[in-house]
């Protein structure tokens, strides 16, 4: 199957699609990206983008912060990526990268004086971690916002989690929880934590250093309205998730992924729990446009 990037404000085959070697955020992590799903629907022969208006409003925040102008309208993202997607003709479930950039060939550290670029490329990717996660927690830790801000997808800030990954992968494990900077939980390294503590789900807030995921307020909104579940946003103490009910994570390309075990302790009875698993199968209908409810969220590519 042909990949195809949208490349210098046009469409390239992906091989074509190059940077040179002095591209500034190649060497000083001065770009922001989104993650976004297309979910193959076999019976309907169709890919559904999910929640595409939300990934680019958080990107064009992300531009702002970096003092990237990225010369177009979540409108228009959405547009060119639709015709990305129909392009490439893929039949199965995909991961979309889009990028803005500092893309002067310039030497040093800065934000100013710069060229801004975006790009876009379109690739399968199945499932991203295992159907049960085995977790630890990790050294490294989430960064203050007032070094670096967490909750837009800098990819400079992308280096804290590859060390985290990293560790916990060569240590055994699938996956790395991060702690915020105080010592409370904040996040996976591609996903945000959520607990069931006493039917309740409960997941670490704002201000513990998260990024706002997308599929988190999916999974809140689901759980309050198919379920009858509200969520707690609030600081959440290590211990709590070695006692806690259930544990799962949330992300683009982790979608609902139940946690066995963290740091060597079993979750609940080390299965998928009750609730994990109802979430897990609304959640999945959902974003392959079997649900009517919800078909605003997904956005078709192909015409019929
Ligand atoms: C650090 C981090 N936390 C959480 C998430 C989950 O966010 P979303 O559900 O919007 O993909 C991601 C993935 O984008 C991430 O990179």
């Amino acid at each position: 199957m042909p990949s195809y990037a949208y490349f210098r404000k046009q469409f390239v085959p992906l091989s074509e699609a190059k940077i040179g070697v002095m591209t500034h955020a190649l060497h000083y992590g001065t770009g922001v990206f989104e993650g976004i799903r297309g979910n193959w629907n076999s019976v309907q022969k169709q890919i559904y983008l999910f929640r595409l208006k939300q990934h680019y409003e958080r990107l064009h925040n992300g531009c702002r912060v970096l003092k990237i102008n990225l010369s177009y309208t979540v409108d228009e993202l959405c547009q060119i990526t639709v015709e990305l997607v129909e392009r490439c003709g893929f039949q199965e479930d995909i991961y979309i990268r889009p990028l803005a950039y500092k893309s002067s060939e310039a030497l040093g550290v800065r934000l100013h004086d710069l060229d801004d670029d975006f790009l876009i490329f379109a690739v399968p990717w199945g499932p991203y971690l295992p159907d049960k996660a085995r977790c630890s927690i990790s050294s490294w830790r989430r960064p203050d916002d007032n070094v670096i801000p967490p909750q837009v997808k800098v990819t400079g800030i992308y280096i804290n989690n590859a060390f985290a990954k990293t560790e916990a992968v060569e240590n055994g494990f699938d996956e790395a929880i991060m702690l915020a900077p105080d010592g409370h939980i904040s996040e996976g390294t591609g996903e945000n934590i959520f607990l069931v503590i006493d039917g309740k789900l409960v997941t670490p807030a704002s201000y513990n250093s998260i990024l706002m995921g997308i599929t988190r307020q999916t999974v809140i909104e689901l759980a309050r309205n198919e379920l009858g579940i509200e969520t707690i946003e609030r600081q959440i103490v290590r211990s709590e998730l070695y006692t806690a009910e259930e544990c799962f994570l949330t992300g683009t390309a982790a979608h609902v992924t139940p946690v066995a075990e963290i740091d060597r302790r079993v979750i609940g009875n080390g299965e998928v729990g009750e609730i994990t698993e109802k979430l897990q199968k609304i959640y999945s209908e959902v974003i392959r446009g079997n649900n009517r409810k919800y078909l605003s969220w997904c956005t078709p590519v192909y015409k019929k």
